[in-house]
């Protein structure tokens, strides 16, 4: 995601300083840079597609020097990767200058009422609002005309903004998206996370949503959302900058797990309207007279992303009752599958890359299928070969288990599923509306699952030398049971399998053993009975049972070895939650056995060849 850095300095240092530190920021993943230095009364902007050494080399040829500036690494969402659309962006007399990481929910209404105003865009982005609001906002403080601009703005923000009248000033602000100040001496900085300052100080201060900071070369002020100083207290930052980058996590595998909260409502930001009863993906390119024509939807992934698959399966037939089918990428490509002309396709990929989805992808377009693709890499293959998008909202995830992704596409297919089900008539406004109440408690959920941490670890300490695991499931959590599986055999190197609970009888329980650990999906749902009669069947023939259950299930602590508690939600939400245990699971595990977590042996990120 974008990533901003700031700095006040007494020098001429400032484009170095702000190249040093967008490099800390590389990590976050980006597509294209840009620098605005302020300079003899003027601002000077330079951007560059693709990576950073592309400005460092254009800002070294440029010679351009200066002490206070502005720079960002750009995440596309709104609007492609290409110059014009990277940040800085200016307001229309090129004064004023804005950075901004997030997602601006209302900016086609600001646009309009600012392009009726007289304002002229230059770029599709977002973002740009910003700085004609600002624009629009300023008579003479830079900080007020900040405090009056964030008024309007709905969504999510971490900004940073200069005024070619004040060389020595940056003003930052945030609402949902991370944002540090650096306290230096005699200058100070502003950036998306410490890592991209750690060169420069040590000494932070992080803002709180609603906070406005006003940074000077000798001075940094802050105030709340009310315009009320604020007091703060500087914060010493004690890791290493490679702990930094990781956010003070051992692993970003860790990290990225314990992100899933904010992954699940940046995936939902701007996309449920309640109210309304509505579900809105604006990128989807299919007509309400298109979804109702759907006979048939085929789901094409791989490994994680195919188990997301197999998860909206039961989504689409329960909410939007279309029969749907799933394969493995790499399956029907080499098959005579039955494509259908007007048939819809879901290619499902966080890279956006993986050679056989894009190849299964080009057979279904062949076929006369609409693709829409979910997937989490804007300007990636997958979305530039369909029709119409979901992205997820995930953020870079560079661990090569894939967790906050699969999460975020599992958040993703839901809602596509409810608006399948709200056009087609299945569901009704007032059914929407209760999802919607449901849906928005996710990340909240899954945060309390994100506390039982040291429980899991406790667990998953008991278990680190078992040669197999098996984990069960049933209905939409069968697939849960799959990814469990997957996860903990791709970073631990223990075989383990997923199998549906009742298909236990038809030839695994020959497995069953004192030596073999089962984990068992067993939260509340329409089934929840028959999985405790498997779980029991399990727990005679001696398998240790380990169960993740609801939270005040005292009864399954009878047929459990170890039982992990999770809170209770509707059952179509249950695998969001569900499998965030087995992530920690999995990473306790390897990370006893002292595996390589974020780099599994064997495996690459994206897999790009068949
Ligand atoms: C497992 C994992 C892989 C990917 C698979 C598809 O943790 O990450 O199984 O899910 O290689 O990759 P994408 O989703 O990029 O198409």
């Amino acid at each position: 995601m974008c990533g901003i850095v700031g700095c006040v300095t007494a020098g001429a240092d400032a484009p170095r300083i702000l190249i040093e530190s967008l490099k800390r920021l590389e990590y976050r993943g980006y597509d294209s840079a840009g620098v605005a230095i302020i300079k003899d009364g003027a601002i000077e902007t330079m951007r560059e597609v693709g990576k950073l050494s592309n400005l460092e080399s254009t800002l070294g040829n440029s010679g351009l020097m200066g002490g206070t500036g502005l720079g960002h690494t750009r995440w596309a969402t709104h609007g492609r990767p290409t110059e014009v659309n990277a940040h800085p962006h200016r307001d229309g007399s090129g004064r004023i200058v804005v950075v901004h990481n997030g997602i601006i929910e209302n900016f086609r209404e600001l646009r309009k009422e600012l392009q009726d105003a007289g304002h002229e865009f230059a770029s599709d982005t977002d973002s740009e609002v910003i700085a004609h609001l600002v624009q629009s906002n300023f008579s003479g403080n830079l900080t007020e005309a900040v405090h009056a601009s964030i008024q309007r703005l709905q969504g999510a923000y971490a900004i940073g903004v200069m005024h070619a009248d004040e060389p020595e000033l940056i003003v930052g602000a945030r609402k949902d998206c991370p944002l540090v100040v650096g306290l230096g001496d005699g200058e100070n900085f502003l950036a998306s996370d410490v890592t991209a300052v750690m060169d420069q100080t040590t000494t932070v201060v992080y803002l709180d949503d609603g906070d406005i900071a006003t940074i000077r070369r000798e001075s940094v002020a802050i105030q709340n959302a009310q315009g009320e100083p604020v007091e703060f207290v500087p914060t010493k930052i004690s890791w290493s900058l490679s702990q930094a980058e990781r956010g003070g996590y051992p692993h970003f595998m860790l990290k990225e797990i314990h992100e899933q909260p904010t992954v699940i409502s940046d995936t939902l930001l701007g996309r449920l309207d309640e109210e309304e009863g509505e579900v809105r993906l604006e990128e989807l390119a299919l007509s309400d007279d298109d979804i109702r024509e759907i006979k048939r939807v085929n789901i094409i992934a791989c490994g994680t992303s195919w188990h997301a698959g197999q998860v909206a399966k039961f989504y689409i037939e329960q909410f939007a009752r279309i029969p749907v089918d799933v394969d493995y990428a790499s399956e029907l490509r080499y098959r005579s599958p039955v494509l259908e002309k007007g048939g819809l396709m879901i290619a499902i990929s966080q890279s956006g890359e993986t050679a056989d989805t894009i190849a299964a992808m080009r057979m279904a377009r062949e076929a006369g299928c609409s693709i829409v693709g979910v997937c989490n890499v804007i300007g990636s293959t997958i979305v530039r070969e369909s029709d119409g998008t979901i992205m997820t909202h995930a953020g870079p995830e560079i661990g090569v288990a894939s967790t906050k992704a699969f999460v975020s596409q599992l958040v993703a297919l839901l809602l596509l599923s409810i608006k399948l089900g709200r056009v087609r008539g299945v569901l009704t406004k007032e059914d929407v509306q209760e999802h919607c109440r449901k849906i928005r408690h996710l990340p909240k959920a899954v945060e309390s699952v994100l506390q039982t941490e040291n429980h899991v670890r406790k667990v998953a300490l008991k278990y680190v030398s078992a040669q197999d695991f098996l984990f069960i499931g049933r209905g939409v959590n069968y697939p849960i049971a799959l990814e469990g599986a997957l996860k903990l055999k791709e970073i631990s190197y223990i075989h383990a399998e997923g199998y549906p609970a009742g298909e236990m009888k038809h030839g695994p329980i020959a497995l069953l053993d004192e030596k073999l650990p089962v984990v068992a999906i067993c939260t509340k749902s329409a089934i929840y009975d028959k999985i405790v009669t498997n779980v029991e069947e399990a727990r005679v023939r001696d398998a240790k049972m380990i169960v993740i259950a609801n939270a005040g299930d005292e009864d399954i602590k009878e047929v459990a070895d170890d039982v992990i508690y999770v809170p209770e939600v509707d059952e179509f939400l249950s695998p969001i939650i569900n499998v965030v245990p087995l992530q920690l699971l999995s990473y306790f595990v390897a990370h006893e056995r002292g595996c390589d977590v974020d780099q599994p042996r064997n495996l690459a990120k994206s897999v790009t060849v068949e």
